[in-house]
C-alpha cells in the first residue's frame, strides 16, 4: 500500500533550546531563512507524500500561520513587484494538505503519535520527528519508502551513534539482512552504554504499520516517565517483523544549540546565493586557538 500520509510530531516544549523557545515553537526557528518545519514538510512532499498530519500543542499557532495564505503579505509583495518572494510565499501555502491535531498533555512521543490515530486510519504512514534534519541527495524518507516497498512492514531509520551517547536514543538489536537494512530483533529506549545492544541509534524517521496505534494501549510510561514510541514498537515486534534502515545522508539534531549551529553553517554554505560570501567570511575568522 502506498505511503500517502505523514505524521509530524511538533508538540514538544523545546526545553533544550530555551529561552529562544519560550514563546515561539522550536520548529519555527530558521535555518538560514527557512523554518525547520518547512524543511521537514519539503522532505515529506519530495518523498511523494500528499497528506500531512501535524501533532501540535498550545503556543504552536505560528506553524499553522506559516502554511496558511497571507493575503496582506501577498498584497504588499505584489505592490512592491517582488515576484520572486511572492511566488515563494504562495508556494508555501500550497505545499501540501495539512491538518492539525492537538496533544493536550505532553505525555511523551508515543502519546503524541497516538493523537493521529483517527486521521491516519488503517494505512501505513510515515512519521517525522522534526528535530532531526537529514541532508541527503535522495530525501531520507524516499529512501525509507524504497525499503518499505520491498518488505511491506515497519521501517525505522538508524545511524551509528557514539557509544557514550546511547542514553539519548532508542537503540536497536540488529540482524543485518542486506546492505544498510537490518531486521530489528529488539529495541530499547535510552539505554545506558552498558545496556545498549548495539551502537545503532534510532533517528526521527519511521514508516509504521497502523497496528502501532493499538500497541499504545499496552504501554506504560517508560524512560523519563513518558509513553515511549520505542516501547510500543517493542510490543509490535511480538506480532510483526520490523526493519531498520541506515539511511544515506547527514543528520543534524536541530533541537539543541550545537546541532542547530552545525546545520545552519552547512546549509548556508550550500546555498548558491550565500555560500561563497559566507565561506570567505569563515575563512578569514581566526579560529585556530
Ligand atoms: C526520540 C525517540 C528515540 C530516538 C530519538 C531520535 O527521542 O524516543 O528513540 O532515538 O527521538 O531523535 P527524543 O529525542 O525525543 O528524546
Amino acid at each position: 500500500m502506498k505511503i500517502r500520509k505523514a505524521v509530524i510530531t511538533a508538540a514538544g516544549w523545546g526545553t533544550r533550546f530555551l529561552p529562544a523557545t519560550k514563546s515561539q515553537p522550536k520548529e519555527m526557528l530558521p535555518l538560514v531563512d527557512k523554518p525547520i518545519i518547512q524543511y521537514v514538510i519539503e522532505e515529506a512532499v519530495d518523498s511523494g507524500i500528499e497528506h500531512i498530519i501535524m501533532v501540535t500543542a498550545l503556543g504552536k499557532h505560528a506553524m499553522e500561520n506559516h502554511f496558511d495564505r497571507s493575503f496582506e503579505l501577498e498584497d504588499v509583495l505584489k505592490r512592491k513587484g517582488d515576484d520572486k518572494r511572492l511566488e515563494e510565499v504562495q508556494r508555501i501555502s500550497d505545499i501540501a494538505r495539512i491538518c492539525y491535531v492537538r496533544q493536550k498533555e505532553q505525555l511523551g512521543l508515543g502519546h503524541a503519535v497516538s493523537m493521529a490515530k483517527d486521521l491516519v486510519g488503517n494505512e501505513p504512514f510515515a512519521l517525522f520527528l522534526p528535530d532531526d534534519l537529514i541532508a541527503s541527495e535522495v530525501p531520507a524518507m524516499r529512501q525509507m519508502i524504497g525499503v518499505y516497498d520491498r518488505y511491506e512492514s515497519s521501517v525505522i531509520a538508524v545511524e551509528p551513534v557514539p557509544s557514550e551517547k546511547t542514553s539519548a536514543y532508542g537503540i536497536i538489536n540488529p540482524k543485518q539482512i542486506e546492505e544498510r537494512v537490518f531486521q530489528v530483533m529488539d529495541l530499547i529506549e535510552k539505554p545506558s552504554p552498558e545496556k545498549a545492544p548495539s551502537n545503532l541509534g534510532i533517528v526521527g524517521r519511521y514508516i509504521l504499520m497502523p497496528d502501532i496505534f493499538d500497541m499504545f494501549d499496552n504501554v506504560a510510561p517508560g524512560a523519563i516517565g513518558e509513553i515511549q514510541l520505542t516501547d510500543a514498537l517493542r510490543v509490535l515486534l511480538k506480532h510483526q517483523v520490523i526493519y531498520a534502515y541506515q539511511f544515506e545522508g547527514i543528520r543534524y539534531d536541530t533541537g539543541e544549540p550545537l546541532g542547530f549551529l552545525k546545520a545552519s553553517i552547512e546549509y548556508a554554505l550550500k546555498r548558491p546565493d550565500l555560500g561563497p560570501a559566507f565561506k570567505q567570511y569563515l575563512q578569514q575568522l581566526d579560529i585556530t586557538d
